[in-house]
């Protein structure tokens, strides 16, 4: 029997976090560099280094299961939630959300248990909080909340928006810091998952939000009318497409948008960060396959600016974003998300 209480899941999570902050901050410039002095011996490529590493294993199975226990371990965030099951419900009971015209869910979607959330964010109706929960640590050294800022106030640098899409929104964490930033514009924010959609609108409420429209709907099928907006953005989809409905997004980005409209997403590419070498890459490989997010391999292979330009954008830019004042220095010690901007603009 599972006698988890508030204190001792609490207890468990402040646990799990700090071995996640040793992990980022120990293992990984310790683990970075054993392989610069194996490379310095010509110890063979980067895989070949790892294998004979006494530190990778260690590193590895931190990585996948730290992210494990916090989801589904005794004091796992989803059967923590699940003793709160009559009162979360609750909240969202009286919550609808409109689905667009035609709404099909991609088979992709429930085919595995995404970052590891059992069931992943249509599994169940307290998915979104358990997601909201977990979310709060997905970067363990910075606060979420500032990444998000961070990155509306990078666009609002060059324009200030009146029709946003946010894709992909979730339980709302990057549609937020629009509706505050650009509290005059018209915005819409689709997801697939209904519970992370009925939480958004919760959760807008508290904040006393109430300019989001939020729609169940596909992002590479979105059954919306075209040229309605002057922003489509994302913030970590891209990452969890397959690539033809990667392909297919930047084609509805296209479509959505109004002539001199931008789409803007902020996602992972390991290549275009500062100093990146075959071990960031084999790191975020490694990444992708303990964390469950088997799409984002595809994404660093694929070309997205000869995508783009095939598709008639313009202006196209791919850069690293700093999710914090220091993590673009090239010599930046810990481990970190390859944050990057896709930016791209549809001609006049
Ligand atoms: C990593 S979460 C990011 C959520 C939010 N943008 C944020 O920054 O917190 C990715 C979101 O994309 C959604 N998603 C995945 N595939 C999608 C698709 N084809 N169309 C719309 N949403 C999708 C997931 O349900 C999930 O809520």
């Amino acid at each position: 029997m599972n006698h988890m209480d508030g204190r001792s899941f609490s207890a468990a999570q402040d646990f799990l976090l700090e071995a996640k902050k040793f992990w980022t901050t120990q293992m990984y410039p310790l683990l970075r560099q054993q392989d610069q002095a194996m490379a310095a011996t010509g110890a063979g490529p980067v895989h070949a280094r790892m294998q004979q590493s006494d530190l990778y294993p260690f590193f590895a199975w931190m990585e996948r299961h730290l992210q494990r226990m916090k989801y589904a371990g005794r004091y796992g965030l989803a059967p923590w939630h699940d003793t709160q099951r009559a009162e979360l419900e609750q909240h969202l009971s009286a919550i609808s959300i409109d689905i667009v015209p035609g709404f099909a869910l991609p088979p992709y979607y429930r085919s595995f248990d995404v970052h590891q959330h059992p069931g992943g964010l249509m599994g169940d109706s307290l998915a979104g909080f358990v997601y909201e929960r977990g979310a709060r640590s997905t970067t363990p050294l910075d606060k979420h909340f500032d990444l998000h800022h961070r990155f509306t106030n990078l666009i609002a640098q060059w324009m200030q928006p009146q029709r946003i899409l946010d894709l992909g929104c979730g339980f709302g964490k990057s549609t937020r810091p629009f509706a505050q930033t650009f509290a005059q514009a018209q915005l819409t924010a689709t997801d697939l998952s209904m519970p992370c959609l009925k939480l958004a609108r919760h959760l807008d409420a508290k904040e006393h939000i109430g300019h989001v429209t939020y729609l169940q709907a596909d992002a590479c099928a979105s059954g919306l009318p075209g040229a309605r907006h002057d922003l489509v953005t994302s913030t970590m989809l891209l990452h969890e497409l397959p690539l033809p409905h990667l392909r297919e997004l930047f084609a509805q980005a296209y479509h959505l948008l109004e002539p001199g409209g931008w789409t803007v997403h902020l996602d992972f590419l390991p290549q275009v960060q500062p100093g990146a070498d075959e071990f960031t890459h084999f790191i975020h490989a490694g990444h992708s396959v303990r964390n469950n997010e088997p799409y984002m391999q595809s994404l660093a292979a694929f070309d997205l600016k000869g995508h783009l330009q095939g598709l008639g954008f313009s202006d196209i830019s791919i850069e690293p974003f700093a999710e914090n004042d220091q993590a673009l220095q090239a010599d930046y010690p810990f481990w970190r998300f390859p944050w990057t901007v896709v930016k791209a603009r549809k001609p006049l």
